[in-house]
């Protein structure tokens, strides 16, 4: 089985970044992760989608998703809501709007976040529910995973360190891959 993992972060230091490494590292044999980034991924511009298309690293990473048995989205809060990198994103791979159904219909997914701040990204969390709704994926709520205090948790290598998260993360990503594997019944 295998999950796309994307964190929403440019950010050499993303306690995101590191967040998803970790869960790559407690996912179970039965699954892989494949971790991809936004980078490459420019501005959204309606005028460049009309003269020349999606941006290749945009079309690139939707075929990744369209080919995957779930994807996993690690999200910062930036104003208690989804970073504009990460959002923009989101955007081009919805375009053309058409490919929508094939690209993210039904398609199982997993959200986690860290921030430095207590409540550990509630509130952009909460900003994905209506994302998630719009393009009609199937997203996982079994479990919730927000992670806060980040700079107390992660060494200076980016390395998880905390065992309560670590153990909870692993919890996180069992129940997705499980989740992931099951038939959702709409045939
Ligand atoms: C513009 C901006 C707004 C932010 N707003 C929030 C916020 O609303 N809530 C929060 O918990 N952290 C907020 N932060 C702090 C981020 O959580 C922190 O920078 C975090 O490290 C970003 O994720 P990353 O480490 O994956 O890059 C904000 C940071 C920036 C740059």
């Amino acid at each position: 089985m295998k999950i796309i993992g994307i964190a929403g972060s440019l950010r050499s230091g993303s306690y995101n970044s590191a967040l998803l490494r970790a869960a790559l590292e407690e996912c179970p044999p039965n699954a892989a992760i494949e971790i991809e980034s936004i980078r490459g991924i420019p501005l959204y511009d309606g005028d460049v989608e009309a003269a020349q298309g999606i941006p290749a690293r945009a079309a690139e990473l939707k075929e990744r998703i369209a080919a995957a048995d779930g994807l996993l989205l690690v999200t910062p809060e930036y104003n208690n809501s989804i970073p504009g990198v990460f959002k923009n994103a989101i955007d081009w791979l919805t375009r053309p709007a058409a490919d929508i159904p094939r690209v993210f219909g039904g398609r199982p997914v997993g959200l986690i976040g860290a921030s430095p701040g207590a409540a550990g990204t509630v509130l952009s969390q909460t900003a994905w529910l209506q994302i998630f709704r719009t393009l009609g994926v199937r997203p996982w709520f079994g479990q919730l995973l927000y992670v806060g205090r980040a700079h107390t948790l992660f060494d200076a290598a980016g390395k998880l360190t905390d065992d309560a998260i670590r153990t909870r993360l692993r919890a996180y990503v069992r129940g997705f891959v499980e989740f992931a594997g099951k038939d959702d019944g709409a045939g």
